[in-house]
């Protein structure tokens, strides 16, 4: 038998050496690729993304990824993962949401990474903390001129009831004042677009504009009515507050970047960002509260506390009637909990290295906040609607709970979460100070894979959404105020 000398076992074992250590380098983490090749997970993914994703985690692990129509979608679902999600200088916000936001307000993916930041500041800035006593005033407003609508009593479906609300209170706002429709028949085309554009988002973010005929004729509808209306938005000064609304800084912007054709585009987005969350959060809030008759009660004798008996007079919301009312903004807040968007994407740029494993570059990373939320490690009895739990965040210091990321979290996080709050928070105080409301139907039923609401990102589960939303929940009110 030949002799091996020391020194070629010594190379070999070297050799042996740096392939592991390259081999566990480079460790993927498992994947699930279906059986048709680029479809991938893709039929499965689709019909209840929820529930695949918390399937694959119980089966895979902590990180798995799911090839889905060509896409590698990497998922993280614990510590280590969800720190790289947050704090890696190798994961990308743009880069993962360039092709939604081309395929759905039709902005060229240069144009948008090139005015990306200076946009997300300018619009952060106008809804930040410190501007949001702004808006007060004007919420409050316009959340009463839609009250009178409803007269002294009726029943709706609760979905339409909150609509009918902060659809034209959320355009008059950011917009321009006077912009939503008042004749009804426009009223009524504008809901029909805005809701089929909503509802098709999904496929819209990801499929070939002429495979969605119907889809594709409501957002173009809409992409119209801001042609039309920019150069008013643009001009428009309000009497009252001199104060430039989000359009219209969105607007000079765009003018000083020579890009104003894409003016209406812009608009879409923001209109569909503003809307598409608040309306079910709105809605999902008055139905939990609703259905817990002492949060109901403890609500409305705060109410009465803060603005007298209920329903006597026109009232004024201020800064400091909102302190005094902390339970409502616990009850949005568990809501949004409960009703966290699917997933929030990033783009991975350089290999990262999570638990064993690399996640290599080209992959989307996800998060879902809908079973972070739902992880009894971060939130206690986390399927239980307990509007107490808030009660631990620092909400002076503008801190939400730990692990909650309805809005995202980092450099992007939602730059409309403030408003957004506020809006719900005047929009409950005002229907319960004028109005006694009830339910009269059971909530319906929380399935697990129902994700009401999504982020613009990657949104998926919509179609579970609209099937229960589409089941009316009708809600009856009453009461004495008699609008001047
Ligand atoms: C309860 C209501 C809302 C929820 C749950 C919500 C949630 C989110 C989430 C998850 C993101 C993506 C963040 C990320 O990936 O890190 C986002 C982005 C965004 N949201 Fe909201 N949002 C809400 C209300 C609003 C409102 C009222 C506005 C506008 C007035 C708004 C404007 C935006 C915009 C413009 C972006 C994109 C930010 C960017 O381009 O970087 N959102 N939102």
């Amino acid at each position: 038998m030949e002799f091996i000398s020391p020194t070629v076992i010594i190379i070999l074992g070297c050799v042996a050496v740096l392939f592991f250590l390259q081999w566990k380098n480079l460790r993927r983490p498992p994947c699930i690729r279906g059986w048709i090749p680029w479809i991938g997970a893709g039929f499965e993914f689709g019909k209840t993304p929820l529930e695949f994703i918390e399937k694959a985690r119980i089966k895979y692990g902590p990180v798995f990824t799911v090839i889905v129509m060509g896409t590698r979608m990497t998922f993280v679902t614990e510590e280590e993962g969800i720190n790289v999600f947050l704090k890696s200088k190798e994961i990308n916000f743009e880069l993962a949401v360039q092709n939604p936001v081309y395929h759905t307000a039709s902005i060229a993916k240069n144009i948008f990474l090139k005015l990306h930041e200076k946009l997300y500041i300018t619009v952060k800035g106008k809804m930040g903390i410190f501007n949001l006593y702004k808006f007060t005033g004007q919420l409050t407003e316009e959340l009463q001129e839609q009250l009178q609508n409803l007269g002294t009593h009726g029943t709706t479906d609760l979905n339409k009831f909150m609509r009918h609300l902060l659809y034209p209170v959320t355009v008059n706002i950011l917009f321009k004042k006077g912009l939503f429709p008042t004749d009804e028949r426009k009223i009524r085309e504008f809901h029909q677009h805005f809701q089929a554009y909503d509802e098709g988002f999904e496929y819209g973010s990801q499929l070939p504009e002429c495979l969605l005929r119907n889809w594709s004729k409501s957002k173009k509808w809409l992409l119209a009515l801001f042609e039309k209306n920019i150069p008013d938005i643009k001009t428009h000064k309000s009497a009252k507050e001199n104060y430039p609304t989000v359009m219209q800084a969105v607007l000079d912007l765009l003018e000083m970047e020579a890009n104003e054709q894409k003016s209406p585009n812009y608009g879409l987005l923001l209109l569909w960002a503003s809307l598409s969350n608040t309306v079910p959060v709105a809605f999902w809030t008055f139905a939990f509260v609703l259905s817990h008759p002492n949060i109901h009660r403890t609500i409305m004798e705060g109410i009465s506390s803060v603005f007298g008996t209920a329903g006597k007079d026109k009232i004024k919301v201020s800064e400091d009637d909102l302190k005094k009312l902390p339970l409502i903004k616990w009850c949005i807040l568990e809501t949004i909990r409960l009703r966290a968007p699917g997933v929030i994407a990033r783009k991975v740029l350089k290999p990262v290295k999570i638990l064993d494993y690399t996640v290599p570059s080209g992959d989307l990373l996800m998060l879902s906040p809908f079973w972070l939320h739902r992880n009894p490690k971060y939130f206690p009895e986390p399927d239980l609607f307990k509007p107490e739990r808030w009660k631990e965040a620092n909400l002076e210091k503008h801190a939400f709970l730990d692990c909650f990321m309805a809005f995202g979290s980092g450099k992007y996080q939602c730059p409309g979460r403030w408003l957004a709050l506020l809006e719900i928070q005047i929009c409950i105080i005002l229907i319960f100070y004028y109005y006694d409301c009830s339910l009269l139907d059971p909530l319906p039923k929380q399935y697990p894979h129902v994700m009401k609401y999504t982020t613009w990102s990657y949104s998926s589960g919509r179609q579970e959404e609209s099937e229960i939303i589409q089941r009316a929940l009708p809600v009856r009110w009453s009461g004495t105020y008699i609008w001047p």
